[in-house]
């Protein structure tokens, strides 16, 4: 198997840089619109088959070095009882938004072998079809990151009720977020048992917290979950907060094997930051995907030098790419990550 990917996790000695693009499986792909035309994105994800179709597109077309499961970070929150719904151009909604003590005491914690079975099935597929082609990413989003959505209702610009809920009802805070933090521990876990080989965190909205808040509100909440899944697991563990470049020295105690970098901050700066005992993924702006290969390819080099004193480095983007990306342009990167880290062809 090409376990390149997951000896970076480790801090293992590789031959060259593993590379993968949060949000791999997408609209950019034309490949993708087609399995896509045919359902809705909901459908899609409880769709295993299809689910593992469009997850392996970007290993064939792109030559990635590892394959991130096809589904959404707000799918165990659906099956806590609650109404999820994807807009065109709006994204997700909860029309029920979750911001009394009734409204959190009524949410349950999914038997994932009973409500998210379509997930597990989704990673069996994919265990057999990849056939140890490349290791399988399963994923979830940090607690606090999926609380925005259930208290906002959907996406939101300056998560003004889940502010209020923290700062002026801090015990139906803590009840919302020990729920969504059990649900999502019990959830991961079952992925690792179906066959998923590395687990990513996405805490896409851990930037929007002061330190001192994102210290007391939102990462005992992720220390937990990795806390448990070590106790039963020892495959790598990634966090990602996005925007989180003020947020490293208290990201590094979360327990992770992998912390994942935005394009905000300076790889080298972060390595020196973060210390000798973890790993780091990323971290090119996604719409550097856009510049004219020798600058990209400039960018990739100065994002590998400035990495070479992780432990690990799994190259990445900052963050998901972009949907109107030229799968040609991504193709690019994906091959200047190997070359210039001395892949042999
Ligand atoms: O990375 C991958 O390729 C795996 C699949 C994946 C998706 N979403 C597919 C998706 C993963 C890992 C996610 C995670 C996710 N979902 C996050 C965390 C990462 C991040 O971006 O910060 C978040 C915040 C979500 C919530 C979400 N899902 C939003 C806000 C949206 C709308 C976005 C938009 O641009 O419209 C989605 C929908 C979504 N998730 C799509 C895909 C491919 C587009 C759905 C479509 O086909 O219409």
């Amino acid at each position: 198997m090409n376990d390149t990917f997951l000896k970076a996790c480790r801090g293992e000695k590789v031959d060259y840089t593993p590379v993968w693009m949060m949000r791999q499986a997408g609209r950019y792909l034309p490949e993708y619109q087609e399995v896509r035309s045919k359902l809705t994105f909901l459908e899609l994800c409880k769709t295993p088959e299809l689910a593992a179709e469009v997850t392996i597109q970007p290993i064939d077309i792109l030559g990635v070095d590892a394959a991130i499961l096809f589904s959404d970070i707000l799918i165990p929150l659906e099956a806590m009882d609650l109404t999820l719904e994807f807009h065109e151009k709006i994204g997700p909604v909860f029309p029920d938004p979750v911001r009394d003590r009734q409204s959190v005491d009524r949410l349950i914690i999914p038997d994932p072998e009973e409500h998210l079975n379509f997930v597990l099935e989704t990673i069996r597929i994919l265990r057999r079809e990849l056939a140890e082609k490349v290791p399988l990413i399963g994923f979830s989003g940090a607690p606090f990151t999926l609380a925005t959505y259930l208290i906002e209702g959907g996406s939101s610009k300056f998560f003004f009720e889940t502010k209020k809920m923290m700062f002026t009802a801090p015990d139906l805070y803590t009840s919302l977020m020990d729920k969504i933090t059990e649900c999502t521990s019990v959830y991961l876990k079952a992925q690792a048992a179906a066959g998923a080989q590395a687990l990513q965190i996405f805490d896409s909205w851990a930037g929007v917290l002061a330190p001192g808040d994102f210290e007391r509100y939102a990462l005992p909440y992720v220390k937990t979950i990795i806390a448990d899944l070590k106790e039963t697991t020892d495959i790598p563990i990634i966090y990602f907060a996005n925007n989180g470049a003020t947020l490293l020295d208290q990201s590094k105690t979360s327990g992770a094997d992998v912390l994942g970098l935005d394009w905000r901050v300076d790889i080298a700066k972060a390595v020196e930051q973060i210390g000798p005992d973890i790993s780091v993924q990323g971290n090119l702006d996604p719409s550097a995907l856009l510049l004219p290969e020798p600058q990209l390819r400039e960018r990739v080099a100065k994002i590998l030098a400035g990495a070479a004193k992780a432990r690990g480095h799994i190259c990445n983007l900052g963050h998901g790419i972009h949907q109107f990306t030229p799968p040609s342009q991504a193709k690019i990167f994906i091959d200047a990550v190997h070359e210039l880290s001395g892949k042999s062809s």
